[in-house]
């Protein structure tokens, strides 16, 4: 019987994530169905009781339901975690997994971030110094993976710095990060300072907003990255301009999170290249 998974969204007509699961499917032999559900914006917890009593066996959830998800998923302890050998807990949920009596929330994004600069880009993550831009639900995502793979200094830089600093200040209570370099900076803050990799994870592009940086940001070398994908942004723009080595969008990500969701549901880890592939090739 084929087993049924959904993305829940509002809106959500412009999901990919239908189109690379089914890609997915066709390509591991795995039989499922997969769809697209525009949830209420007050109903998110209510479609959930639904497709879990239809007998749904897990789901995606995008934006604005990614912090309910973390609400009413199951703490999962991390020795859980990494016995599965994913992401991260973040306060933001992007898979469901629904086991028994029990839903299980996980977030698949940091991994997908650090897979595609790591394995598609084959840019080394450790010992780098990044700088992350935004402090809203997508950089609080990606944040942890991102840490334990470069081991080194991280940067994180909003336009509203409260919002950097609490979010420095989540990551410093885990003990495994207390000793790496993380500082809060705002708009306009940078100084003289030069990083290898430059992460936008603003909603910036959505409006073609600039993001201030010096000129001088990118080190030698530098990968800058754009979570957003779909268009080139004014930070991939300023980034081609100003010497950054390797700019990408986050296209790559979007595939690399999916495989992971993918791999969490079914247990078999998809190809993803040929996927990235075909969806630049539709763009
Ligand atoms: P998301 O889930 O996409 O991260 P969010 O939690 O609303 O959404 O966070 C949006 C992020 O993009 C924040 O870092 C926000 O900066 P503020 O914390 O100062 O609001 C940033 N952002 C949104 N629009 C921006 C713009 N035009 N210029 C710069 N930063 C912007």
């Amino acid at each position: 019987m084929t087993d049924r998974y959904a993305v829940l969204g509002n809106p959500i007509a412009h999901s990919k994530s239908p189109l690379i699961h089914s890609m997915f499917a066709k390509q591991t032999g795995e039989d499922i169905g997969y769809e697209a559900i525009l949830a209420p914006l007050d109903g998110f917890a209510a479609t959930i009781e639904r497709l879990r009593k239809e007998g749904y066996k897990g789901c995606n959830v995008t934006v604005p339901f990614k912090f309910e998800a973390f609400r009413i998923s199951n703490n999962v302890s991390n020795e859980v975690i990494d016995a599965i050998n994913s992401s991260h807990e973040a306060d933001a949920v992007n898979t469901l997994i629904f086991l028994n009596n029990e839903i299980i929330g996980r977030n698949t994004d940091g991994i997908g971030l650090v897979r595609d600069i790591e394995q598609n880009l084959k840019f080394p993550l450790k010992s780098k110094r990044i700088l992350l831009i935004g402090a809203g639900g997508a950089a609080a995502g990606v944040l942890h993976p991102l840490l334990e793979s470069s081991q080194s200094q991280l940067v994180i830089y909003n336009r509203t710095l409260g919002r950097a600093t609490s979010l420095k200040k989540t990551v410093e209570q885990h003990d495994k990060f207390r000793l790496f370099s993380i500082k809060a900076v705002e708009f306009g803050g940078l100084k003289d300072e030069q990083f290898d990799v430059v992460i936008n994870a603003t909603s910036a592009g959505l409006t073609d907003s600039e993001i201030p940086l010096p000129p001088n940001i990118f080190a030698p070398g530098a990968l800058a990255y754009d979570m957003m994908y779909g268009r080139e942004t004014p930070f991939m723009k300023f980034a081609r301009e100003h010497g950054a080595a390797v700019v990408s969008d986050g296209l790559g990500m979007l595939v690399e999170q999916a495989a992971e969701s993918f791999f969490l549901w079914r247990g078999v880890r998809p190809d993803t290249a040929p996927v990235i592939s075909a969806l630049r090739a539709v763009k």
